[in-house]
């Protein structure tokens, strides 16, 4: 695929990200994306987790991999989430349009996929599958401070490279971010959800964080496997919590994963809501709250700030 027809836009230092669709994304990725968007044909029975990067993901994986593999805490010591539940774009279809990871269970387990692709790119995908979606979404602020954190790590190698808040704002508040625009992301989920709940759930990092048990249950009751007992709900929100994952050695690892430049440690910082507080100044959160309220607010979504 000729990438020069696309529109560029510089994004960190030489680093620039490329335009599909009226999403940004990086240029390895654009190709990777493609073979998605033209070749992906959900199962009725997949699960596909979606976000917006930088918005609990890692978390996410963990949760829903144990939900439908009960009895997983063994697995989740010694696999890190993001190889336990691949992303479409980056790892399984990073090489080929028919890859071997899509091969059907033998039996009627169903496949546990995550993506960052936008609905917008993935409405025929969607629009023509019985699949089941869960869209996890986190506040603008928390997101772009997490993102900042992770970017910075993944370059840490080189000190010239090194991104301020400042700049990462910017970009952020001009829609040029991985994945970005934000707004346009998340709205594409909430709206898809509103048209088809049974399909599609929508959550909030927050929401999550505030009522772990509740959501664990209600993602197994969404998903068609709901909870007998409740000490097997609470056993999955250990084992998933941020403690208990970031203590694994595997998840310490400062390697970098084979998909993505960056150590598999980077995934897990602070977990919380609300850090954007330790780092954003007055004006910048002024900044992305007025476009809050203008992308979501104005339309009775009254999330984010
Ligand atoms: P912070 O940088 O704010 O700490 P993603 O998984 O989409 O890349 O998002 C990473 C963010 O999720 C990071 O946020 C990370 O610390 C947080 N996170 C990772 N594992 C988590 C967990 N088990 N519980 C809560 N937050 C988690």
């Amino acid at each position: 695929m000729d990438l020069s027809s696309l529109p560029r836009e510089k994004w960190l230092g030489d680093d620039y990200l490329v335009q599909l669709g009226g999403f940004w994304f990086l240029p390895q990725f654009v190709k990777k994306n493609k073979r998605v968007i033209n070749n992906y044909k959900p199962l009725p029975n997949d699960v596909i987790l979606v976000t917006f990067p930088k918005s609990g993901t890692t978390w996410l994986k963990s949760i829903l991999y144990s939900i439908l593999n009960r009895s997983s805490r063994h697995k989740l010591a010694v696999e890190h989430p993001h190889d336990l539940v691949p992303f479409l774009e980056a790892q399984v279809f990073a090489e080929a349009d028919e890859p071997l990871a899509l091969a059907a269970p033998s039996d009627d387990r169903p496949r546990l996929f995550a993506t960052h692709l936008p609905y917008q790119l993935l409405t025929k995908t969607l629009d023509s599958s019985e699949c089941k979606v869960i869209y996890l979404t986190r506040n603008p602020k928390d997101v772009l401070v997490s993102l900042w954190h992770f970017v910075n790590k993944w370059n840490m190698e080189n000190p010239d490279r090194s991104w301020s808040l400042d700049e990462a704002t910017d970009k952020f508040c001009d829609g040029v971010s991985l994945c970005g625009p934000y707004y346009d992301h998340v709205l594409g989920y909430k709206e898809l959800s509103l048209k088809r709940p049974k399909n599609v759930m929508f959550v909030t990092f927050e929401e999550m964080l505030e009522d772990p048990h509740g959501y664990v249950k209600k993602l197994g009751d969404f998903l068609g496997c709901p909870f007998e007992e409740e000490e097997e709900v609470d056993d999955i929100v250990k084992n998933c919590s941020i403690e208990v994952l970031s203590s694994y050695d595997v998840n310490k690892s400062k390697e970098s994963t084979t998909w993505f430049p960056s150590p598999y440690n980077s995934f897990f910082r602070k977990g919380k809501i609300g850090d954007y507080k330790n780092y954003l100044s007055n004006e910048s959160v002024q900044r992305i709250d007025t476009l809050t309220k203008e992308r979501f607010h104005s339309l009775g979504f009254m999330y984010g700030i």
